[in-house]
């Protein structure tokens, strides 16, 4: 069965097509990370607009990479939410038009499950059941993934992401948006020891974040340079890079590990945006080496927002006989706010019932 999967729920428009037995046939991104730059952060408006500018050509590259034509493929999966409500109705609309146009069934992705089963499509895989660190602009989670439809939020943050927490704190310093791997980047040639910044919920009993108090950190030793010295020298900066950095990824890693404590499981998976970071990987791969465990880091295109993680939940859940296919009316909806828990198996509460669950 071929699945042609649409993503657009924020900023990166991405269309791919999955075979059920063969795996990814093609993917294409377009990131519209340039266009957003000269305004510090995602317009949704523009955002929209420039999901509808791409998404068909994306869909004819495509279809021309795996040498298909729209009369091969067998079902439709798009993005449903959670995400921006204008750019997910773009998506929404071209997987439904197209389902209809082809009397096909069109399958509606939490963009969550798309992450959470993306390492799947990655060589080596991890088997289930495994802990994913889901860390990027938008969501900071650690999840209890046991199968297609088996998750269990372990913890989450409670106000900013920890992509949001790297691009907040990186904009008060000056550098660009999206200044994760700019404020990465500066951090290499500080000294992480300099500046000491809280570390957040660190040693609270649970698995949650909170990056917001950093932010507000970091403004205040900005304002303390500046009254006492002035303007910050290059190493005052790179230095406040560099204790940024290692606040945020000290407690994702710390809580990374908690989780596989709790949970007894010995696979972790980090997958977003932030999984590119070099001191986050280099501890989790030490920490989980003491533990005995694997750490999983899929690539890099299929860890951010892409169309391939979309079209592969459709073809999981289809799979697992958990995708409707008799599709109805192609009446549809996006849902900006969405919780995972909706999509999970009905049995799904059995399956993670795990007594060493917190
Ligand atoms: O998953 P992603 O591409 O997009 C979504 O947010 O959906 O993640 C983007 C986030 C941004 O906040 C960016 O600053 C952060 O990932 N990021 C990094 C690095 N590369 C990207 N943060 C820290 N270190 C990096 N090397
Ligand atoms: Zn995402």
């Amino acid at each position: 069965m071929i699945i042609i999967g649409f993503e657009s729920s924020c900023d990166e428009t991405g269309v791919a097509v999955v075979c059920t037995e063969k795996g990814l046939l093609a993917h294409a991104l377009h990131s519209q990370i340039a266009m957003h730059q000269e305004y510090g952060g995602v317009v949704p408006e523009l955002a929209s607009r420039d999901h509808i500018r791409r998404i068909l050509p994306l869909t004819e590259q495509v279809l021309g990479q795996a040498g298909l034509t729209v009369a091969d493929i067998d079902a439709v999966a798009y993005t449903a939410g959670p995400g921006l409500a204008g750019a997910l109705l773009v998506g929404a609309s071209v997987a439904q038009s197209f389902a209809w146009a082809r009397g096909l069934p069109a399958i509606p992705i939490h963009h969550l499950e798309g992450h959470l089963l993306s390492p799947l499509l990655a060589d080596p895989k991890p088997q289930f059941p495994f802990v994913a660190l889901l860390v990027s602009g938008g969501h900071t989670q650690l999840m209890r993934v046991d199968g297609v439809g088996a998750y269990a939020l372990l913890g989450e943050t409670l106000d900013d992401a920890a992509g949001e927490a790297f691009d907040k704190t990186a904009k008060l310093m000056g550098l660009g948006y999206p200044g994760g791997p700019a404020l990465s980047r500066l951090a290499q040639e500080g000294d992480a020891r300099a500046f000491d910044l809280p570390r957040p919920m660190l040693h609270s009993p649970d698995l949650d974040f909170s990056f917001s108090g950093l932010k507000t950190a970091v403004l205040t030793r900005l304002k303390q340079i500046e009254k006492e010295s002035g303007a910050m020298t290059a190493r005052q900066r790179a230095d406040l890079a560099a204790s940024t950095e290692a606040a945020i990824v000290d407690v994702l890693a710390a809580k990374s590990i908690k989780a596989m404590k709790q949970t007894g499981l010995k696979r972790l998976v980090v997958a977003g945006g932030v999984g590119a970071n070099r001191h986050l990987r280099a501890q989790l791969v030490q920490a989980m080496g003491k533990l005995k465990g694997e750490v999983f880091f899929p690539p890099l295109e299929l860890c951010t927002d892409n169309g391939a993680m979309i079209a592969y939940a459709g073809a999981l859940r289809i799979q697992a006989g958990l995708a409707d296919l008799a599709g109805a009316s192609h009446a549809f909806t996006v849902k900006p706010r969405w919780d995972l828990q909706e999509v999970c198996r009905e049995d799904c509460l059995l399956a993670t019932g795990d007594p060493l669950l917190p």
